[in-house]
Protein backbone atom coordinates (compact mmCIF):
# COMPACT_ATOMS: atom_id res chain seq x y z
CA UNK A 1 0.00 0.00 0.00
CA UNK A 2 1.49 3.59 -1.01
CA UNK A 3 1.98 6.11 1.62
CA UNK A 4 -0.55 8.18 0.11
CA UNK A 5 -3.18 5.60 0.63
CA UNK A 6 -2.54 4.81 3.92
CA UNK A 7 -2.86 8.68 5.20
CA UNK A 8 -5.72 8.79 2.95
CA UNK A 9 -7.09 6.16 5.56
CA UNK A 10 -5.99 7.31 8.16
CA UNK A 11 -7.34 10.79 7.73
CA UNK A 12 -10.68 9.07 6.99
CA UNK A 13 -10.24 7.09 10.01
CA UNK A 14 -9.72 10.12 12.17
CA UNK A 15 -13.02 11.67 10.77
CA UNK A 16 -14.63 8.52 11.83
CA UNK A 17 -13.64 9.16 15.33
CA UNK A 18 -11.25 5.97 15.17
CA UNK A 19 -11.63 2.31 14.39
CA UNK A 20 -15.04 2.44 15.87
CA UNK A 21 -17.95 -0.34 14.43
CA UNK A 22 -18.60 0.47 10.81
CA UNK A 23 -15.77 2.56 10.30
CA UNK A 24 -13.65 0.24 8.30
CA UNK A 25 -16.59 -0.38 6.24
CA UNK A 26 -17.24 2.71 5.67
CA UNK A 27 -13.47 3.77 4.70
CA UNK A 28 -13.33 0.47 2.71
CA UNK A 29 -16.18 1.86 0.31
CA UNK A 30 -15.25 5.35 -0.05
CA UNK A 31 -11.42 3.83 -0.76
CA UNK A 32 -11.76 0.83 -2.88
CA UNK A 33 -9.65 -0.39 -0.32
CA UNK A 34 -10.38 -3.88 1.02
CA UNK A 35 -11.63 -3.39 4.69
CA UNK A 36 -8.92 -6.10 6.24
CA UNK A 37 -6.57 -3.39 5.12
CA UNK A 38 -8.27 -0.60 6.13
CA UNK A 39 -8.59 -2.71 9.78
CA UNK A 40 -5.16 -3.51 9.53
CA UNK A 41 -3.82 0.26 9.00
CA UNK A 42 -5.92 1.13 11.83
CA UNK A 43 -5.55 -0.99 14.16
CA UNK A 44 -1.71 -0.84 13.73
CA UNK A 45 -1.48 2.85 14.60
CA UNK A 46 -2.47 3.08 18.10
CA UNK A 47 -3.60 6.92 17.70
CA UNK A 48 -5.66 5.56 15.07
CA UNK A 49 -7.74 2.89 17.07
CA UNK A 50 -9.14 5.20 19.89
CA UNK A 51 -8.53 9.02 18.87
CA UNK A 52 -9.92 10.09 22.40
CA UNK A 53 -7.60 7.63 23.86
CA UNK A 54 -4.84 10.19 25.47
CA UNK A 55 -3.22 7.63 27.78
CA UNK A 56 -1.78 4.21 25.98
CA UNK A 57 0.09 2.10 28.35
CA UNK A 58 2.33 -0.45 26.85
CA UNK A 59 1.11 -3.79 28.08
CA UNK A 60 4.09 -5.68 25.98
CA UNK A 61 6.04 -8.55 27.65
CA UNK A 62 8.99 -5.97 29.19
CA UNK A 63 6.29 -3.66 30.33
CA UNK A 64 4.18 -6.22 31.76
CA UNK A 65 7.00 -7.59 33.91
CA UNK A 66 8.04 -3.63 35.02
CA UNK A 67 4.33 -3.55 35.91
CA UNK A 68 1.95 -1.32 33.14
CA UNK A 69 -0.72 -3.73 34.64
CA UNK A 70 -1.04 -1.83 37.89
CA UNK A 71 -0.16 1.47 35.83
CA UNK A 72 -2.96 0.64 33.20
CA UNK A 73 -5.62 0.04 36.29
CA UNK A 74 -4.61 2.84 38.08
CA UNK A 75 -5.06 5.40 35.00
CA UNK A 76 -8.36 3.72 34.57
CA UNK A 77 -9.04 4.25 38.14
CA UNK A 78 -8.29 7.86 38.13
CA UNK A 79 -10.11 8.74 35.10
CA UNK A 80 -7.88 8.95 32.56
CA UNK A 81 -8.29 8.19 28.90
CA UNK A 82 -6.57 5.36 28.57
CA UNK A 83 -5.86 2.49 26.59
CA UNK A 84 -3.45 -0.39 26.69
CA UNK A 85 -1.47 -1.12 23.79
CA UNK A 86 1.27 -2.85 22.19
CA UNK A 87 5.32 -2.70 22.22
CA UNK A 88 5.82 1.57 22.06
CA UNK A 89 9.39 0.39 20.95
CA UNK A 90 10.32 1.40 25.15
CA UNK A 91 11.47 -1.46 26.09
CA UNK A 92 14.53 0.02 28.05
CA UNK A 93 12.48 2.14 29.80
CA UNK A 94 9.87 -0.19 30.61
CA UNK A 95 6.82 0.54 31.58
CA UNK A 96 6.45 2.54 28.95
CA UNK A 97 3.45 4.92 28.40
CA UNK A 98 2.19 7.30 25.25
CA UNK A 99 0.94 10.42 26.47
CA UNK A 100 -0.95 12.07 23.00
CA UNK A 101 2.22 11.51 21.03
CA UNK A 102 5.02 11.05 23.51
CA UNK A 103 6.54 7.95 24.98
CA UNK A 104 7.07 8.72 29.02
CA UNK A 105 9.90 6.15 29.59
CA UNK A 106 9.87 4.67 33.25
CA UNK A 107 5.99 5.73 34.41
CA UNK A 108 5.39 4.54 38.06
CA UNK A 109 1.38 4.46 39.48
CA UNK A 110 2.79 7.33 41.52
CA UNK A 111 3.12 9.10 38.46
CA UNK A 112 -0.15 8.92 37.70
CA UNK A 113 -1.87 9.35 40.89
CA UNK A 114 0.24 12.62 40.61
CA UNK A 115 -1.68 13.36 37.44
CA UNK A 116 -4.88 13.40 39.50
CA UNK A 117 -7.31 12.60 36.50
CA UNK A 118 -5.59 15.38 33.73
CA UNK A 119 -3.70 13.46 30.94
CA UNK A 120 -1.40 16.30 30.52
CA UNK A 121 0.07 16.52 34.02
CA UNK A 122 1.12 12.85 33.52
CA UNK A 123 4.81 14.20 33.83
CA UNK A 124 7.70 12.23 32.94
CA UNK A 125 8.98 12.83 29.91
CA UNK A 126 12.15 11.59 27.71
CA UNK A 127 13.70 15.52 28.32
CA UNK A 128 14.02 14.87 32.42
CA UNK A 129 14.78 11.36 31.52
CA UNK A 130 17.58 12.56 29.19
CA UNK A 131 18.59 15.76 32.02
CA UNK A 132 18.52 13.49 35.16
CA UNK A 133 21.73 11.58 35.71
CA UNK A 134 19.90 10.31 38.91
CA UNK A 135 16.95 8.84 36.83
CA UNK A 136 19.61 7.50 34.27
CA UNK A 137 21.79 5.54 37.01
CA UNK A 138 18.51 4.27 38.59
CA UNK A 139 16.68 3.04 34.99
CA UNK A 140 20.49 1.48 34.42
CA UNK A 141 20.04 0.08 37.93
CA UNK A 142 16.22 -1.28 36.67
CA UNK A 143 17.76 -2.62 34.12
CA UNK A 144 20.56 -4.84 35.42
CA UNK A 145 18.50 -6.12 38.24
CA UNK A 146 16.27 -7.21 35.67
CA UNK A 147 18.65 -8.84 33.72
CA UNK A 148 20.54 -10.32 36.74
CA UNK A 149 17.53 -11.93 38.14
CA UNK A 150 15.70 -13.47 35.08
CA UNK A 151 18.39 -13.24 32.43
CA UNK A 152 21.66 -14.37 33.86
CA UNK A 153 22.92 -17.80 32.22
CA UNK A 154 21.94 -19.42 35.56
CA UNK A 155 18.40 -18.55 34.82
CA UNK A 156 18.88 -19.76 30.79
CA UNK A 157 20.17 -22.80 32.35
CA UNK A 158 17.42 -23.66 34.72
CA UNK A 159 14.77 -22.91 32.38
CA UNK A 160 16.26 -25.22 29.72
CA UNK A 161 16.85 -28.01 32.27
CA UNK A 162 13.30 -27.62 33.20
CA UNK A 163 11.79 -28.23 29.54
CA UNK A 164 14.08 -31.10 29.00
CA UNK A 165 12.91 -33.01 32.16
CA UNK A 166 9.02 -31.92 30.66
CA UNK A 167 10.15 -33.54 27.87
CA UNK A 168 11.79 -36.56 29.48
CA UNK A 169 8.70 -37.07 31.49
CA UNK A 170 6.15 -37.68 28.73
S1 LIG B 1 7.20 -3.98 25.61
FE1 LIG B 1 6.57 -2.02 26.26
S2 LIG B 1 7.71 -0.67 25.07
FE2 LIG B 1 8.26 -2.61 24.34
Amino acid sequence: MSHDRRYEIQGLLDQAGGLTEGAATEVARATGVPEAEVYGVGSFYHLLSRPDAKIRVCTGLSCRMAGADDILKAAELNGLPVEGCTCLAGCDVAPAVLRDRRVLPSVSVEDIHEAKGDWRALRRSARELRDSPAERSAMGRRGRALAESGFHWGAAAERLARLYNSVLKR
